[in-house]
């Protein structure tokens, strides 16, 4: 039921909006005969909001939301509801005789209100990271493999995007320059090159970025200043050469406080560097392009620089598609088989799948046995089995053998709260959730 919260929250925010709203405009002559219905949409609004909260502790069991924002988003949540019910109990109590006090109830709704943005603030965080509300929504996710992430394009152009290219795009070229992209970037503005590969400080851009902010050539001269982090980030692109391919692996940041906030920020890992981002994957062959093409559905390039592919396994899926994917069983490097219903005997026509590195199984019928096999897939990296009925057993034969595994989701399967924490304290170097 957890994937539904978003819905349901939708759902109970609407009503619990509504209500209020509807309160003040009942005090309108015209609309006064509606305001019976006050109470009773804000007691819908409550009532889905705590469906909601259920809806959300089954999102939470999964393991994947954890830290301060998620305790605040859930107390937060647990405080909307509260006050909603209690607004709700006084507008029906109210609604032949004024026994409570119209501006208590006005009070109510109004922290109502505010305590549902300040929710939503928060969960918009656990979902899309910090300010969910400025963020950009940066083509992240193709690229996401740790380390291999191109640093121009996933750290610096984002950047400009958001604070520069108001002013600075081919139609409105103010000082001549456009930062839309890398190339317009290093062709430069009407004073000439912006950038100096490695030389930080003769960077024309760096020095504007840094001036002191009441200098009129400060940039941006209006709107969002550039940060610590990321000045710092310009700084480390400039310095290991300012090339428009650099990734984090020839360039790892040094800085911790640069790593966490791009680890936070961007939600990329600098330290552990995938099986697939050492190698470039099999030969692209045209056998693969048209596999690709025939079901574009199933499979696709994992970016459009590497030469690995994902394979996403839905219930639809038949022996016979199966087998032919084992043709570039090779190239797989991802299979995303979550609620396909798949068995181990259907999943083994894959082939041998040397180079596959994350596999979600989640929502499945692995047992024991059946997750024992994967022993047999060398190079699985990250391995989802939540929600199967796999136990403590089938967990600790396939960790021991597994030394390749980084993560594994084990949440909502047979292996109880105690066992799981056995687990993790036996098997520190791989992250269990
Ligand atoms: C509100 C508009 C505006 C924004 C936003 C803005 N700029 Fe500018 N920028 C200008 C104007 C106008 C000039 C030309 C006048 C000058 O040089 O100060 C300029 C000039 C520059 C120059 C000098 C170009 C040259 O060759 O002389 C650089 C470098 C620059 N901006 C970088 C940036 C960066 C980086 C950002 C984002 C962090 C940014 N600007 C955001 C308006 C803006």
């Amino acid at each position: 039921m957890g994937e539904i919260h978003p819905i349901v929250v939708h759902f109970a925010v609407t009503l619990l909006f509504a209500a209020p709203l509807l309160f003040w405009l009942t005090k309108l002559p015209a609309l006064y005969f509606l305001k019976d219905l006050v109470g009773p949409l804000n007691g819908l609004g409550s009532g889905i909001g705590i469906f909601a909260l259920w809806t959300g502790w089954q999102l939470a069991n999964t393991g994947f939301y954890a830290g301060e924002d998620f305790e605040s988003h859930r107390f937060l949540a647990f405080s909307v509801v509260i006050i909603g019910s209690i607004a709700t109990i006084f507008l029906l109590f109210n609604r032949h005789q004024n026994i409570f006090s119209d501006y208590l109830i006005k009070v109510l709704l109004l922290v109502q209100g505010v305590l549902i943005v300040a929710t939503g603030n928060k969960g918009g965080m656990l979902t899309h990271g910090d300010k969910p509300w400025i963020k950009t929504p940066h083509s992240l996710s193709l690229n996401k493999m740790e380390g291999s992430f191109t640093i121009y394009d996933g750290l610096i152009q984002p950047i400009f995007d958001l604070k520069c290219i108001a002013c600075h795009q081919e139609t409105n070229k103010n000082g001549g320059l456009s930062l839309v992209n890398f190339e317009s970037l290093m062709e430069g503005g009407s004073s000439g090159p912006v950038i100096q590969s490695g030389e930080v400080n003769q960077s024309l851009l760096f020095e504007r970025i840094t001036l002191s902010k009441s200098s009129t050539k400060y940039m941006p001269p209006t709107g969002w200043p550039l940060n610590y982090d990321e000045i710092n980030l310009i700084a480390h692109w400039i310095a290991t050469g300012a090339k428009k391919e650099a990734n984090l692996i020839d360039h790892p940041l040094t800085d911790m406080r640069l790593v966490s906030y791009v680890e936070e920020v961007y939600g990329i890992k600098n330290g552990f560097q995938s099986k697939i981002e050492k190698q470039n994957g099999t030969m692209w062959t045209e056998e693969i392009e048209n596999i690709l093409k025939k079901y574009p559905q199933y499979l696709q390039r994992i970016a459009v620089n590497t030469n690995w592919v994902s394979l996403k396994i839905d219930s639809f899926y038949s022996a016979d598609i199966l087998e032919e994917f084992s043709n570039i069983t090779t190239s797989i490097a991802w299979i995303d088989a979550g609620k396909s219903n798949i068995t181990l005997e259907d999943f083994a026509l894959l082939g041998a799948l040397p180079n596959l590195v994350r596999l979600s199984l989640d929502f499945n019928k692995w047992d024991n046995q059946a997750v024992s096999q994967l022993v047999n897939y060398p190079s699985i990296e990250f391995l989802n089995l939540y929600a199967n009925p796999v136990g403590e057993e089938g967990i600790i034969q396939l960790l021991n053998e597994k030394i390749s595994l980084n993560k594994l989701i084990i949440g909502a399967t047979q292996v109880e709260e105690g066992e799981k924490s056995g687990i993790i304290k036996n098997y520190p170097g791989v992250e269990i959730l």
